[in-house]
């Protein structure tokens, strides 16, 4: 076979070299049974590296649509039934003049006693419950003001408004400033009622960034009731909207919903997402970007940890960029979390390291040497560390094959074998390199993939230099089944 490499810490790699050679005859039956296939060697693992750590949180739940029960889901798409519904409980909330059902109305007591508390200067209830009617004239003057467009960024049309639910209120500050403005969210009020309404089961309903799920402009006083228990469990999961909550996705309207989603760039620059399907195969590609051409390499990967993926880009040009992928969909402009020489590295993406809570990146220069770049912040990378020598022309995955919980590098050779060096979960590597196959020569590109064969299910999406996509399923510490997913592939830029 082709060049030593060796590991710090792990010099002598004559024995290892045994253990291939006997590996890769064990499994030339299989590589030849078939054509396309490389073949598949011993032992997969468990990965959860490029996972985001908070997509798919909870099941999916069915939203109520009950227009009288407390986490009752009302927007653009979800009307009010019947859509004249008036609540039977309402009561003059701190006797405001503005209306609210009753749970709604105490609790609201004790947020504003909260906001008084807290030094904010105190609240007031400027809207409360709208009736259809008044819902009406609300929406229709706003489209007279600013046509219906804009007027429907910021109203509900009637029969679609929290507003008649009776459990949406809209509040201010106590002495008007900024009321109904984007300005309260900036105010000592705005900012306690944003950390703090869940504790009284309050949600800030139409949060900044959000309007693509929303559908509404950021409204920072638009507070819903939706009781305690939901209220703290969105908190707690982090979902900044119903929409998401009631998903269980907070990324389910991201640009990428799915670890087993395939994303590549065609040669005119076009960033598809191939939508994985139940079926397990891909179905029709959306286009999520366009003008991805100069790319030496690029990956998917939740490099903030945020639940929602981004995109890592491996530019010619030799900048290392981050499109942070945003919840509502689409991908912030670059954001270079590396400069310099980066087109002359080989690199990997996933978590490297349990001391750091994002994925970081393992890479060598031509000179072979193995480096380690923590991710320390989520954003650009500050540092490396030195973990191998040796490592010049392999090819790098990171996948947890081994199935303990730490990433390991899954290197393929010049000949052909792939090679499985077990990372230790701190940042190296432990125990012996194995050949856990032969016959990846063929293989342009190795994308690890999550769920593609049903929930909790690990794969590496193999594209030959024929474009042919081929899925090797992991299991533990062993190939699991393998079969076509794909063909006409030989064009893409897949990402990894
Ligand atoms: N302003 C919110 C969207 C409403 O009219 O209900
Ligand atoms: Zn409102």
């Amino acid at each position: 076979m082709g060049g030593v490499m060796q590991v710090h810490d792990r010099p002598g790699t004559r024995r290892n070299a045994r253990r291939r050679m006997a590996a890769c005859a064990a499994f030339l039956a299989l590589a030849l049974a078939s054509a396309l296939a490389p073949a598949a060697g011993a032992v997969p693992a468990v990965v959860n590296a490029m996972v985001p750590s908070a997509a798919n949180p909870l099941p999916g739940l069915d939203p109520a649509g009950d227009p009288a029960n407390l986490s009752v889901l009302v927007n653009k798409s979800r009307p009010l039934n019947p859509a004249t519904y008036a609540p039977a409980d309402l009561v003059n909330a701190r006797g405001s003049g503005q209306y609210l059902r009753a749970e709604a109305a105490a609790w609201l007591n004790g947020l504003f006693q909260g906001a008084a508390d807290a030094g904010t200067g105190g609240l007031a209830a400027v809207s409360g419950y709208r009736s259809y009617a008044q819902q009406q004239q609300v929406y229709s003057s706003y489209v007279n003001l600013y046509g219906q467009a804009q007027a429907d960024l910021i109203s509900a049309r009637p029969g679609y408004s929290e507003h008649q639910t009776g459990l949406a209120v809209d509040v201010g500050n106590a002495n008007g400033s900024c009321g109904l403005s984007t300005c309260f969210g900036d105010t000592a009020a705005g900012i306690w009622v944003a950390a703090n309404a869940h504790k009284y089961g309050f949600i800030v309903r139409y949060p900044n960034g959000y309007t693509n799920i929303t559908g509404y402009s950021y409204e920072p006083w638009h507070l819903r009731y939706v009781g305690l228990d939901l209220a703290t469990d969105m908190k707690r999961r982090g979902f900044a909207t119903l929409e998401q909550y009631f998903s269980g996705n907070p990324s389910v309207y991201a640009s990428i919903t799915s670890g087993a989603d395939l994303v590549a760039a065609d040669p005119s620059g076009r960033l598809l997402r191939y939508p994985a399907l139940p079926s397990g195969g891909y179905g029709v590609p959306v286009q999520i970007g366009s003008n991805w051409t100069g790319l030496k390499q690029a990956f998917v990967v939740d490099w903030d940890s945020d639940g929602v993926y981004d995109l890592l880009a491996q530019w010619n040009n030799g900048t290392l960029g981050l499109f942070k992928g945003w919840p509502g969909g689409a991908f912030s402009t670059q954001i270079v979390v590396g400069t310099g020489d980066w087109d002359a590295m080989t690199i990997t993406v996933g978590k490297w390291s349990s001391n750091q809570g994002y994925p970081g990146v393992v890479g060598y220069f031509p000179d072979g040497g193995l480096r380690y770049y923590p991710n320390t912040s989520g954003r650009a990378l500050t540092y490396r560390v030195d973990i191998g020598t040796g490592w010049a022309g392999l090819g790098l995955t990171m996948a947890d094959w081994d199935a303990d919980g730490a990433n390991d590098i899954l290197a393929t050779t010049a000949s052909g074998l792939l090679l499985n060096y077990p990372g230790n979960g701190v940042g190296g590597f432990k125990g012996l390199p194995g050949s856990i196959g032969s016959g990846w020569g063929t293989m342009k590109a190795l994308v690890p993939s999550f769920g593609l064969s049903g929930p909790g299910t690990r794969s590496i999406t193999a594209q030959t230099v024929d474009g042919f996509l081929v899925d090797y399923g992991l299991g533990t510490g062993v190939w699991g089944s393998q079969r076509q997913v794909g063909n006409g592939w030989g064009s893409m830029t897949l990402f990894k």
